[in-house]
């Protein structure tokens, strides 16, 4: 089931005064930089404050925190996203050593690649990982040279995420609806000027950031549904997130051209590895071990709405590997978010305030997921207050023509 995004467009759209930062390499439909504002103001948070985001994504939250002078920590399984949050807060770099490095980088590469050597690609394993076309070869081929002339020049983090923008944006053969798919093959591509392009915007935002580069701000690579060793108890004075919604939206596919092409996906068992570490939010990402449904065994609603899906199923005659998953992801998902809360109290003080952006689906054979709700009820089940729940946007179903919500929901720690 797919879904349309509804014509209230202007809330998904980044502000162009916003762009500074958040720009560099952002997911599609990412909550915007506004957002994370009404909540930071309505829960009174300040440079004294501590703010989390458990679900960093491309790091809207930090990125956005910062440029508010509130100290901010985040949490992202994804190597890639991890990469591009941490990188997104670095305002160290002097943006005109940046540039003229950039424009160096680009003349030694430009050079290389007319050089007309063989075409460079990468190692059978690795390539098995990519979306079929994805990229054509001789983009991969620029691309793995400018990725190496980079490497000669320092560790390059801000280098390497402009060159990740560019390949989903000009380089690749990407389309996003949202969805990834693949588009028309690109023979060619303008590499290292895309590139090249990415990067002096990125020093431009440097220039405009830097004066505000000091407020703190650290991304861990880890899973939120387990203890994060390295935040300290009791330091979270709010949370503001947008975790993964139940919906089958494979975070390791939105993202593979870049999480391959840098370097963080080799070969079949990283991509296992990844997936393990990941909320089960799609039917791809499940494993047999997987026991997060324990937390939400009692929580009738919950079962009801697995038993639906099992119903519908039996009805239609559905029976893919992947259709007969979508009970048990149900209840996996919304475990797995009961473990997060649970893990999440420690490090919260009393009466943190909590922001959690999700939307309903209706991705399993049409049966509606109130995932806002049944995410409230979780929540005060678990000790949690429920301030409220605000719509943030709708999307219609296509399929159905059905209004899906997009929510915040809103919670207090009221401690123990
Ligand atoms: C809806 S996106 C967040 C988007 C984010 N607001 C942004 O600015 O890009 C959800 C994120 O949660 C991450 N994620 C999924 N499971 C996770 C887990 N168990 N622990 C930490 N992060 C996880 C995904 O990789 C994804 O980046």
């Amino acid at each position: 089931l797919k879904a349309a995004v509804s014509t209230k467009s202007h809330v998904n759209k980044l502000a162009a005064a916003d762009a500074p930062g958040h720009e560099w390499y952002r997911f599609v439909l990412s909550y915007p930089p506004h957002l994370v504002r009404d909540y930071v103001d309505r829960f009174g948070c300040n440079r004294e404050s501590q703010v989390l985001d458990p679900f960093g994504g491309t790091g809207t939250t930090l990125v956005e925190c910062k440029k508010l002078g509130v100290p901010a920590i985040g949490v992202e399984a994804h190597p890639m996203a991890h990469f591009a949050a941490t990188t997104k807060v670095d305002w160290s770099p002097d943006p005109d050593e940046l540039e003229s490095r950039a424009q160096q980088i680009a003349g030694e590469a430009s050079g290389e690649i007319s050089e007309q050597a063989p075409l460079r690609t990468l190692p059978e394993k690795t390539v098995d990982l990519l979306l079929a076309n994805s990229i054509s070869p001789l983009p991969l081929h620029k691309t793995l040279i400018l990725l190496e002339t980079i490497a000669r020049h320092g560790d390059g983090c801000h280098e390497r995420l402009a060159l990740a923008k560019a390949l989903v944006t000009n380089i690749g053969n990407l389309r996003f609806g949202p969805e990834v798919g693949i588009g028309p093959a690109k023979e060619d591509a303008p590499v290292v000027q895309s590139w090249l392009t990415n990067v002096r915007a990125m020093a431009a935002d440097l220039r405009k950031l830097q004066s505000l580069r000091r407020t703190s701000s650290t991304v861990h690579h880890a899973d939120s549904r387990q203890a994060v060793a390295l935040i300290q108890p009791g330091s979270i004075d709010a949370v503001i997130t947008s975790p993964p919604y139940p919906n089958e939206k494979d975070y390791t596919r939105t993202t593979r051209l870049e999480s391959v092409i840098l370097g963080f996906l080799k070969n079949k068992h990283d991509l296992k590895s990844l997936k393990a570490t990941l909320m089960r939010s799609n039917t791809r990402n499940v494993f047999k071990g997987d026991d997060d449904d324990q937390w939400v065994a009692a929580h009738p609603e919950i079962q009801r709405l697995a038993a639906a899906i099992e119903t519908r199923r039996l009805e239609l005659g559905k029976t893919s590997g992947f259709e007969r998953m979508y009970p048990r992801v149900t209840r996996l998902y919304f475990g797995g978010m009961a473990r997060h809360l649970e893990q999440l109290k420690s490090v919260l003080k009393p009466g943190a305030h909590l922001a959690y952006v999700v939307g309903d689906q209706a991705s399993y054979l049409r049966i509606m997921i109130r995932t806002g709700q049944l995410l409230a009820d979780i929540a005060q089940r678990l000790g949690y207050r429920v301030e409220g729940i605000d719509l943030f946007r709708t999307r219609r179903a296509t399929a159905t023509g059905e209004q899906l919500r997009e929510e915040v929901v809103v919670l207090k720690w009221p401690g123990r």
